[in-house]
């Protein structure tokens, strides 16, 4: 317990976990606490259904956990024909998709080659589809492009200098259609954040449409679209915020990170 508050507290990591030895000292232990222990994590062929009058997916048996139940449906609800996942960790998200809608081409970057390891433990099948990616790094020509590119409790974890930014504007250029952020609402200001890239002409898309996007059991999202969608517009944080417990530690931490952020190319004098 010292010695995690202690690695907490350290200066040097900016982000909220040392991503090198992320799989060990985190992620494996809350794969088992707080996914598997509630909820199927892995669903075979015929174990999930996308209805498409409502939207919705349903699970035979075992619940999903809601931000995967998020994720299923936007692929179900938007219709993309290759389907990227930013961080993809363990693989269960994008596996998932992969099985439930078969025609769809997945792929996932993941910046930490133990991550990967599990994911090809966990899901033979992603072979070949997976590969080590950086989101915050100089954008690569050699990612690969997807109509949807989704993150999962990702960019809610970068707050390394202007990180964030970063990845977001590299999501954007990787995707064709759609970015979904099943995301923390109050880890950034992802709303203002995200105008603010578009404005400053720092995103890749010459039009860009913010909604809300609301799982069937709960969860929230938010979605970037390319073109106009008809879905009530999101233009504020607040809107995502709305009923979820305020976070005044992770507020202030969100607003510190927009505000080291130079948009744009603004005039000198
Ligand atoms: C909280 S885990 C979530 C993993 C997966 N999306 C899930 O829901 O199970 C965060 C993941 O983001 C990855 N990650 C962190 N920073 C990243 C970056 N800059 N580029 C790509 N992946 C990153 C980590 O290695 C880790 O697998």
């Amino acid at each position: 317990m010292f010695r995690q508050l202690f690695y907490k507290s350290r200066k040097f990591y900016d982000d909220d976990f040392d991503w090198e030895n992320y799989t060990r000292d985190s992620y494996l232990r809350r794969l088992k606490g707080d996914v598997e222990a509630k909820y199927r994590a892995i669903s075979a062929p015929g174990e999930l259904e996308f209805y498409a009058a409502t939207g919705r997916v349903i699970s035979k048996g075992q619940p999903i956990q809601p931000n995967q139940q998020l994720i299923l449906e936007a692929v179900g609800q938007l219709g993309p024909r290759t389907v990227h996942e930013v961080g993809c960790g363990g693989g269960d998200h994008i596996a998932n998709v992969a099985t439930l809608y078969p025609g769809v081409e997945v792929s996932g970057g993941d910046r930490g080659a133990s991550q990967l390891e599990l994911a090809l433990q966990r899901h033979a099948g992603l072979q070949g589809r997976l590969g080590l990616q950086d989101i915050t790094m100089p954008f690569s020509d050699r990612w690969p492009r997807a109509d949807l590119v989704y993150s999962q409790a990702v960019v809610m974890h970068i707050h390394t200098a202007v990180s964030h930014f970063v990845a977001l504007s590299n999501m954007v250029r990787m995707a064709e259609k759609y970015v979904l952020l099943v995301e923390n609402p109050h880890c950034h200001n992802f709303v203002a954040d995200l105008k603010a890239l578009h404005e400053g002409g720092h995103l890749a898309w010459d039009s860009l449409h913010m909604y809300r996007f609301d799982g069937s059991t709960g969860a929230r999202a938010i979605l970037l679209s390319r073109a106009p969608l008809e879905r009530p517009a999101l233009t504020s944080d607040q809107q995502m915020r709305e009923g979820i417990k305020p976070s005044p530690r992770r507020e202030k931490r969100a607003n510190e990170d927009s505000a080291r952020g130079l948009i744009g190319f603004g005039a000198a004098g």
